[in-house]
């Protein structure tokens, strides 16, 4: 097992990515600790690492409320004793911010993305790093998309957000590092069992004139295995580098875009 007796806290746990994440982690060995803005989703992913033998407790964790990350990290360290992984997989619905020509964006639209997932990521980061900082050892990682290193029309603010998001890991990296923590990214392309692909699709189909089926092979066509990537694909990765045998890369995002993006 690649991550036994480490102990893992997953936000946005009840998401397709964090799902994933987080079961895998548990077949790996790991004591996992979901949080969601919701409690039903989350409750629902313990209860199935927990019904296929794994170690999960659930709970409400508002990813952007600091007070609600810090209470939750202190009561997990009084649970487990420390914390070894965090993952945020913190997804906003793509509904607000996708769509619409830049040149039609008001500041708001913009920013949303933006404000949001770069706030997230630095407030679970932090307040992990700080508890970490003490053993010195970690992982503190997250997920982007391509969006953050090539031009797609109709993603206003998205984009962006991910090109924050990589370039904190890159920076939390360089701060961190040397306290023993490793920040790492995975860049995964669209895995169309997560329905914020779907939702991803539907502000463009108008526009595109696309079915949903030509939507997948547009986007898997791009690949150079011309198939997109399954979330156990992504999530096998995911525990790749959260594990020690990962203990060489740190500061890097992960391209998993099977060739659509070069590096
Ligand atoms: N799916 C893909 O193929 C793919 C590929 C590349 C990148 N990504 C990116 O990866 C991230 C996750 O994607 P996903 O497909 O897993 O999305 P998802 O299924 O919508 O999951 C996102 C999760 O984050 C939760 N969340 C939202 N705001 C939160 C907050 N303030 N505190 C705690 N939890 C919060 C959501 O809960 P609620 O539903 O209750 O709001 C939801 O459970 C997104 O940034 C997405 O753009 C996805």
């Amino acid at each position: 097992m690649m991550l036994k007796d480490k102990v893992a806290v997953i936000y946005g746990a009840g998401g397709a990515i964090g799902g994933a994440v987080a079961r895998a982690f548990a077949r790996e060995g790991a004591e996992t600790f979901v949080t969601g803005r919701l409690r039903p989703p989350v409750e629902a992913v313990a209860e199935d690492i927990v019904s296929a033998g794994g170690s999960a407790e659930a709970a409400q964790v508002d990813a952007l409320d600091e007070r609600a990350v810090d209470e939750h990290l202190r009561s997990v360290i009084d649970k487990a004793g420390r914390v070894d992984i965090s993952f945020n997989a913190v997804g906003i619905p793509d509904t607000k911010i996708l769509g619409v020509p830049l040149v039609e964006q008001d500041v708001e639209q913009f920013s949303l993305p933006i404000t949001t997932y770069a706030m997230s990521y630095f407030l679970t980061a932090r307040l992990a790093a700080r508890r970490m900082i003490a053993n010195e050892s970690g992982v503190i990682m997250t997920v982007t998309a391509l969006h953050s290193r090539t031009g797609i029309p109709l993603v206003g603010g998205y984009g962006p957000a991910q090109a924050v998001k990589e370039a904190l890991t890159r920076n939390l990296s360089a701060e961190l590092a040397p306290h023993g923590i490793r920040v790492v990214g995975l860049r995964p392309q669209a895995m169309p069992e997560a329905d914020t692909i779907r939702e991803a699709f539907e502000p463009r189909a108008k526009a595109t004139g696309m079915t949903w089926e030509q939507f997948q092979d547009s986007l898997a066509s791009r690949t150079h295995a011309r198939r997109l990537m399954t979330l156990a694909e992504m999530a096998n990765v995911a525990v790749f580098m959260a594990s020690d045998k990962a203990s060489g890369m740190t500061g890097t995002t992960v391209n998993l875009t099977m060739g659509s993006l070069d590096d």
